[in-house]
């Protein structure tokens, strides 16, 4: 067709879309055509913001690596990634939920551990905590023998494949659920920690005069054939930064039951206080088991990394 005017654009491309034989791939296009152009006519975006735009996408890929993903930076810090997260969980959000962010840091093949084994793998200073975690259906029966990997931060604010100072797989573990659904184990008390900023990301973070933390949480993925795997975080409540993580992944729900010990006596012989224990009930809807890409394969080498912590304004 024939442009006539700026109204016709958007008419001819949305006609070209009905040429796509996929009826889904239409419809997500042709929405996306509709609120992108009626965008621009909204904020009456210029020619030069415009072009700085396709420079700011270009970077999204520029700062894409291996083991970095800044397209995945980018949407968790504009909190698309929790509202999609929101809107295919929980009943399609009609209820509270356990699944939350997957995140960068997962690995394939944690060490299985037993319960109640430790997944401090080399020396790690912070206080102790012992975790217990039991995972139902919708229903309220107890899971048996799923997979649930943990991991989680370092006290100082690294996950292990970002430090060499750590041991490899330090701070993870695969553990199986007991006829109780349950699982416990011992570690120490996350971090929280910065995400990187010297790519897009870092500039719509300091164009907003918002900080770059993420609150201190564990990672948590559950396995079982028959149940949609359920990808989780517990946030440690006490952490400054809960109401304004960076990628916006804090829910009311997942706000975890961590409890501080400074009296009572502590689990084990080589505890001093104060240590910390946590206990939550997972709920797994019934779907498919599938595992996600794991967003890294291996260890850093070489320095500690240094990320900037940025200023709130
Ligand atoms: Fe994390």
């Amino acid at each position: 067709m024939i442009i006539g005017s700026e109204k016709d654009v958007t008419e001819a491309v949305l006609r070209e879309l009905e040429r796509a034989p996929d009826t889904r791939f239409r419809e997500i296009m042709s929405a996306l055509v509709r609120h992108l152009h009626d965008f621009a006519r909204e904020v009456k975006l210029t020619e030069e913001e415009f072009q700085a735009a396709v420079h700011y996408v270009a970077a999204l890929g520029k700062h894409t690596t291996e083991t970095h993903n800044e397209a995945v930076l980018m949407s968790g810090s504009l909190g698309f990634s929790t509202l999609i997260c929101l809107l295919n969980n929980g009943d399609h959000g009609q209820t509270e939920t356990d699944a939350n962010l997957l995140g960068p840091f997962w690995r394939m093949d944690s060490p299985r551990t037993e319960n109640g084994g430790s997944i401090v793998r080399s020396p790690t200073p912070g206080p102790a905590l012992f975790a217990e975690a039991w995972f139902k259906d919708t229903g309220g029966k107890p899971i048996e023998g799923a997979e649930v990997d943990v991991w989680h931060s370092s006290p100082e604010g690294f996950y292990e494949n970002q430090d060499p100072v750590q041991a490899d797989m330090n701070l993870r573990g695969k553990f199986v659920t007991d006829s109780n659904g349950n699982i416990s184990f011992r570690s120490v008390k996350p971090a929280g920690y910065p995400i990187p900023v010297d790519g897009p990301v870092g500039e719509l973070l300091r164009a907003q005069g918002r900080h770059n933390m993420r609150p201190a949480h564990l990672h948590f993925l559950v396995y079982k054939p028959g149940f949609k795997t359920l990808i989780s975080q517990l946030y440690v409540p006490d952490d400054e930064h809960l109401e304004t993580d960076v990628q916006f992944g804090v829910t009311r729900h997942l706000v975890g039951n961590y409890v501080r010990h400074d009296a009572e006596p502590p689990p084990a012989p080589d505890v001093t206080p104060p240590w910390y224990s946590l206990q939550h009930t997972f709920v797994l809807e019934k779907g498919v088991a599938r595992l996600p890409k794991p967003p890294i394969t291996g260890k850093a080498e070489g320095e500690r990394p240094r990320i900037p912590h940025l200023e709130p304004a």
